[in-house]
């Protein structure tokens, strides 16, 4: 029998503790609170989902906004010590169909330009650029340009 690496699971109101862990190990330099969590991805508008390894482990996760027919993914991130075993690419399809399932047609992000990893993964994913806003992430050293990416969400 082949046990599954990760599975994936949508996280209650009572595991915003998890998800506000997983934000600060994976954006140390802008940390969200439990809070915060919990207010941004409280159904029916937000969600959160959480993927567990194989010992029940939180390594990544993902949170998004539903309004009317657009979502947004607002936070993804894996852990570093579980990057580059697909989990990345299973949270993002997740965030496609949660996103479908509350209506929305089209699934939008922003992405720093220097982080090639992301935008790989959102490339590989089907997102494409719709737009640049300039200076929108602080860097030790300056400022810099987030992409705006777009994915087309089907079968609504
Ligand atoms: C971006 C991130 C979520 C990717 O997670 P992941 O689990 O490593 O992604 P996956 O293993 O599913 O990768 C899927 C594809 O994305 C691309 N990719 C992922 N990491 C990459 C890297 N470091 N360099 C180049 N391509 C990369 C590859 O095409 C990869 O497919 P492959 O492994 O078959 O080549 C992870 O690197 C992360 O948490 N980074 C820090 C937080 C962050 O930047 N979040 C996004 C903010 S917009």
């Amino acid at each position: 029998m082949t046990v599954p690496a990760f599975r994936l699971h949508a996280a209650g109101r009572f595991e915003s503790g998890v998800v506000a862990a997983l934000q600060q190990a994976c954006f140390p330099e802008d940390p969200w609170d439990e809070a915060s969590v919990a207010t941004l991805s409280t159904p029916p508008a937000g969600f959160a989902i959480i993927a567990l390894d194989a010992l029940d482990q939180p390594v990544g996760f993902v949170m998004a906004r539903v309004a009317a027919e657009d979502a947004e993914i607002l936070a993804i991130g894996v852990l570093p010590q579980a990057r580059r075993g697909g989990v990345g690419r299973l949270l993002v399809e997740a965030a496609v169909a949660g996103s479908r399932d509350l209506g929305a047609t089209a699934l939008f992000l922003e992405v720093a330009e220097d982080n090639q990893a992301a935008w790989t993964l959102y490339k590989a994913c089907g997102f494409f650029s719709v737009g640049r806003r300039p200076g929108y992430y602080k860097r030790p050293d300056g400022r810099i340009a987030a992409l705006v990416l777009r994915r087309d969400i089907d079968g609504v």
